[in-house]
């Protein structure tokens, strides 16, 4: 017997892909919704042959609110939602900002506006970024839930933080709403089956992408942005977390919002009112181990035996010099770990890739 239907948004995408196999893995039933604006449609397909059965899809765009309401007629006895519909590049939020807000914010509104009016059950656990947390100083690493938010420069960075606020305040003022925010470190690899993984578009912006394609011989080189950083060895440091401990991550919050728990209210001055509710939380999900560019690159070449030639470049525009988690929150109260060996990862991320030659 199935334990909810789960509305999965952005369910074709990277981490949407792999979350929907760990829940359904796990005996919930998810509808996935996608606009395929930044994924593609065969992915359907493979989720369903690591399933081994048929998934419920419905192909929508989540900004707009007659396509999207749709799904809720059709579904009615949905039980939460887990929303990544959204997009996520730095640089392309920057010039396209209007572009980012519609998609990232009238999206989230419309999943409110739908899940409450609806009066189902408004569970929901949202996708969110440590990029919340700007460059943290370094009295905060590693970094945890209650450390000051600073200010985004980007678009994408401002919608996330905004994509909050708005969910705080719809906890405050909807009784019958529950809402985990996941703020993700660095993502990476790919399932084991190498069915899915990262699909970047043109040139990857990411670092792993970007490392498996030049050990393909897709990219020459690969350019270390920046040795002069105040870190060990001067390349930047970040944690990086496999998709499918965090797509698990995600099974965990679902289970919380839908069992009948409410949280302590959190020492978190952002958020007060939300966390005196009992029905907001917000988990950092990393491994709590900050990895640099160098030690990745070391550990890929290690881990995969391949060559990757790369140079020291200068440093990225608006790179953060170094942050990773406390990720002791999740695990006390989620009881989730992110404990794969980043080989194991980035064996992973080869596998997938070698599929894509
Ligand atoms: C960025 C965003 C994050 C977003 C994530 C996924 C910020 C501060 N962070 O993370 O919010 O969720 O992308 O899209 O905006 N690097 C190289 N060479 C490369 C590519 C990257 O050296 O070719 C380095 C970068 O300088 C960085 C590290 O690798 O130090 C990781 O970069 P990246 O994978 O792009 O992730 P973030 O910038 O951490």
């Amino acid at each position: 017997m199935s334990k909810g239907k789960i509305l999965l948004t952005g369910a074709a995408g990277y981490i949407g892909s792999h979350t929907w196999v760990e829940l359904c893995n796990a005996g919930y039933e998810v509808v996935g919704v996608d606009n395929f604006y930044n994924s593609e449609r065969d992915v359907v397909e493979r989720i369903e042959k690591i399933l081994g059965r048929p998934v419920l899809f419905e192909e929508t765009d989540c900004s707009c609110p007659e396509s999207f309401g749709k799904v809720f007629q059709k579904h009615q006895d949905i039980v939460g939602a887990v929303h990544f519909a959204a997009c996520k590049a730095v640089g392309e939020s920057i010039e396209k900002p209007l572009m980012y807000y519609r998609n990232n914010i009238v999206s989230l509104l419309n999943l409110i506006t739908l899940m409450k009016d609806k009066a189902l059950k408004a569970n929901i656990v949202f996708s969110s970024s440590c990029t919340v947390y700007g460059q943290p100083d370094k009295e905060h690493l590693p970094i945890a839930e209650n450390a000051p938010l600073k200010r985004s420069l980007s678009p994408y960075g401002k919608s996330k933080q905004m994509a909050e606020e708005i969910l705080s305040d719809s906890v405050v003022a909807y009784p019958q709403m529950k809402v985990c925010a996941l703020r993700y470190f660095n993502p990476i690899g790919a399932h084991p089956s190498a069915l899915i993984g990262e699909l970047p578009r043109g040139v990857p912006q990411n670092l792993v992408p970007f490392v498996t394609q030049t050990a393909a011989g897709i990219r020459d080189h690969l350019n270390v942005f920046g040795n002069d950083y105040n870190t060990p060895d001067g390349s930047c440091i970040r944690d990086y977390i496999y998709v499918v401990d965090l797509a698990k991550a995600h099974v965990k919050a679902i289970d919380k919002l839908l069992s009948n728990c409410i949280s302590k209210a959190e020492d978190e001055p952002t958020y007060t009112e939300a966390a005196k509710t009992g029905r907001w939380f917000i988990y950092n999900l990393g491994t709590g181990k900050g990895l640099s560019v160098l030690e990745l690159v070391n550990g890929f070449i290690k881990a995969t035996g391949v060559d990757l030639p790369y140079q020291i470049a200068p440093r990225r525009q608006g790179d953060i010099e170094q942050v990773w988690a406390d990720p002791k929150k999740a695990e006390l109260e989620l009881g989730w770990k992110a404990d794969t060996p980043i080989e194991d990862v980035l064996r992973s991320a080869w596998n997938w890739q070698k599929t894509l030659k």
